[in-house]
């Protein structure tokens, strides 16, 4: 009776160990988004000679609007409110000649509670002719399409 008393008490304290060990790494990846300016940065890989017009914000930031030529970027830096709710979107338009008119979109860009962990504290885009794609950990992934 007496050992299995012990053994009990003995891995509750390594639960214990590992939670204060959980949190205390994941209270150091929080503080250190919350403490550093996040990076977006959305590229524009349509094709030779083709530009985009493009404008972000989020609800208290403008970040204006500008023709955004091939291999360009538009990128900006921020840091994400204490309550996790940041959250900014594109709008943009380009022509396809293909196609012959233009094509306009408003996509979310930076979520704060995805992307802490999608793309952290540099949070890249490539927006191709068959859609807008994000680097996750695993590589660019395609997660709208026009
Ligand atoms: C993200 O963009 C930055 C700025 O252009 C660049 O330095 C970095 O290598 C890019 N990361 C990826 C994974 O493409």
């Amino acid at each position: 009776m007496g050992s299995v008393v012990k053994s009990g008490s003995g891995s509750n304290v390594k639960i214990v160990f590992v939670y204060l060990l959980v949190s205390f790494l994941l209270l150091q990846k929080c503080s250190s988004q919350l403490l550093n300016y996040i990076h977006v940065n959305v590229v524009n890989d349509l094709g030779d000679n083709i530009d985009i017009k493009m404008h972000c914000k989020s609800k208290d930031d403008l970040i204006g609007e500008r023709w955004v030529h091939y291999k360009e970027d538009f990128a900006w830096q921020f840091k994400r409110n204490f309550l996790g709710t940041t959250l900014y979107w594109c709008w943009m338009t380009w022509y396809d000649t293909s196609a012959g008119h233009w094509i306009v979109g408003s996509y979310e860009i930076y979520n704060a509670k995805t992307d802490v962990n999608n793309c952290g504290l540099h949070c890249n885009w490539s927006v191709r002719k068959d859609g807008l794609y994000h680097h996750l950990p695993w590589g660019w992934e395609k997660i709208y399409t026009w």
